[in-house]
């Protein structure tokens, strides 16, 4: 873990949030190659639930809404965790992670072996308390959102009357959520502040465990086509003492951190607890008038709710790797350390270099290759060091192709070939360039005119 953190700050990908004064616990901040891997995966989300179906629009609600939406759903009475206080290091802990929680003052104890002083527990709530308005009194409390599902099934009948659309249907959205942790920790596992990717899936009350099911295997088909394997998650069944009270079956897909088995996602059988709530505190019926057998009823849910943190932070775990190899130019062995993510989550596709910078006229034509596929996808012009030093850069960044402009690309391939494509490239043949491909470090000719679409293809 220590080094996949080192990466991502000496890379570019995470860094602490205020770094220069110290940080703020729990809050993480994406540089410009982890906003482009956070940004591939949400869109790769969106992309797989509403527009690869028919039976999910997208939403994109506030994140302050009015109190008594929380009071509705039960956050502000019960959303919070049990904490103890530490009397002699006055550090303070979840009363339920105290064998696994670190001494303020001896870190090599938990705080139930380092013979500190510790209270009864006390409940906390987890909501950030804000006030709306000019005036901080009781009247203007509101919360930071602490998951985005609320706003889903509070706006259930606007989206429903415009969207047109019968049961089963399913609203998604993407969005910052707030929990005032006791104990942020692991990185960007458990932050105070962080992304949700949640769909709110509306079906008929007697067809919720069949959706649950359904749901689990499309989720885990998801994490298969981001590159991360099934046997890396666990489906933890959750067992009834630990589920919300209001749902009738959850799963949890759980991920093989390097600290241990740890959950990226629930998928929770709601039930009809959400909507019957809102319709109860808001007067306003949200009821749903079945066609089909000429009845009403509230609508039943099933909700997968995915951490887009978590989810980027598993596929940088699952990315990671370190391997003998012999050097590209000299043939001496040594470590890579390559990020080898799926091409469609890659924050860069593809590196563009000029094999020399001095000469004008290779930098011309990289630089023409860059401004050619620039408009299609995220490519990196690079002519600084040697062209293997730029190759290992590229594979820490987990770049998945290396284009490199050299003599031959100006003057004809000395050899016939077989092009990346399966096309031949005959020998003489101008505007080709060396494609380097990341997982191999098999090198190959493409001609210019086949990059966009070559590339487009393996990395969409
Ligand atoms: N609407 C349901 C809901 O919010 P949850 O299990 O509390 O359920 C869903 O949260 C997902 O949000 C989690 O599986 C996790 O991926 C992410 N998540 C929750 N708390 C988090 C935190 N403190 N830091 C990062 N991600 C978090």
């Amino acid at each position: 873990m220590d080094k996949i953190v080192a990466l991502c700050k000496r890379r570019g990908f995470i860094f602490q949030s205020s770094e220069i004064y110290g940080g703020l616990n729990g809050a993480w901040d994406y540089g410009p190659l982890g906003v482009e891997l956070k940004r591939n995966l949400k869109d790769f989300w969106w992309k797989s639930m509403t527009q690869c179906r028919d039976d999910i629009v997208g939403f994109d609600g506030s994140i302050l809404m009015n109190r008594a939406v929380w009071q509705a759903s039960g956050h502000e009475a019960t959303f919070s965790d049990p904490l103890v206080d530490c009397k002699t290091c006055k550090a303070r802990f979840r009363a339920d992670q105290l064998e696994t929680s670190v001494c303020g003052l001896k870190p090599s104890k938990s705080p139930k072996s380092c013979g500190g002083e510790l209270t009864e527990p006390r409940t906390f709530n987890l909501m950030f308390k804000t006030y709306v308005g000019s005036v901080e009194d009781d009247s203007a409390v509101t919360y930071l959102r602490p998951e985005t599902a609320q706003a889903m099934f509070v706006q259930f009948k606007n989206v429903l009357e415009v969207a047109r659309r019968k049961l089963p249907f399913g609203i998604a959205q993407i969005g910052k959520a707030f929990r005032n942790e006791i104990n942020p920790r692991n990185f960007t596992f458990r932050s105070r502040e962080f992304e949700q990717m949640e769909v709110e899936f509306f079906v008929k009350p007697d067809t919720g465990f069949e959706w649950l099911e359904k749901w689990k295997e499309d989720r885990l088909a998801w994490y298969e086509a981001i590159g991360i394997p099934r046997t890396k998650i666990h489906v933890l069944t959750v067992p009834d003492a630990d589920r919300a009270f209001y749902s009738k079956g959850t799963y949890d897909l759980e991920y093989e951190f390097p600290f241990g088995v740890q959950e990226l996602e629930g998928i929770a059988y709601r039930t009809d607890y959400d909507l019957k709530q809102h319709q109860e505190h808001s007067g306003k019926p949200l009821e749903y008038f079945d066609e089909e057998t000429k009845s009403k009823y509230i609508p039943h849910v099933v909700e997968p709710s995915a951490g887009v943190d978590r989810t980027v932070l598993a596929v940088l775990c699952e990315a990671y790797a370190e391997e003998t190899v012999k050097d590209e130019e000299s043939g001496k062995e040594e470590t890579r350390v390559v990020l080898r993510f799926a091409p469609r989550l890659a924050p860069v596709k593809a590196g563009v270099f000029p094999l020399l910078k001095n000469k004008p006229e290779l930098v011309a034509k990289a630089k023409e290759v860059q401004k050619l596929l620039q408009p299609l996808l995220k490519v990196a012009y690079d002519e600084a060091g040697s062209i293997g030093k730029r190759y290992r850069r590229i594979d820490e960044e987990g770049t998945p192709f290396g284009i490199t402009i050299d003599f031959e690309t100006l003057e004809g391939v000395k050899e016939a070939s077989s092009s990346a494509t399966g096309a031949s490239i005959a020998a003489g043949q101008k505007e080709t360039v060396t494609l380097r491909h990341r997982d191999t470090m098999k090198q190959e000719r493409i001609a210019i005119a086949d990059l966009s679409a070559y590339l487009l293809a393996k990395t969409g």
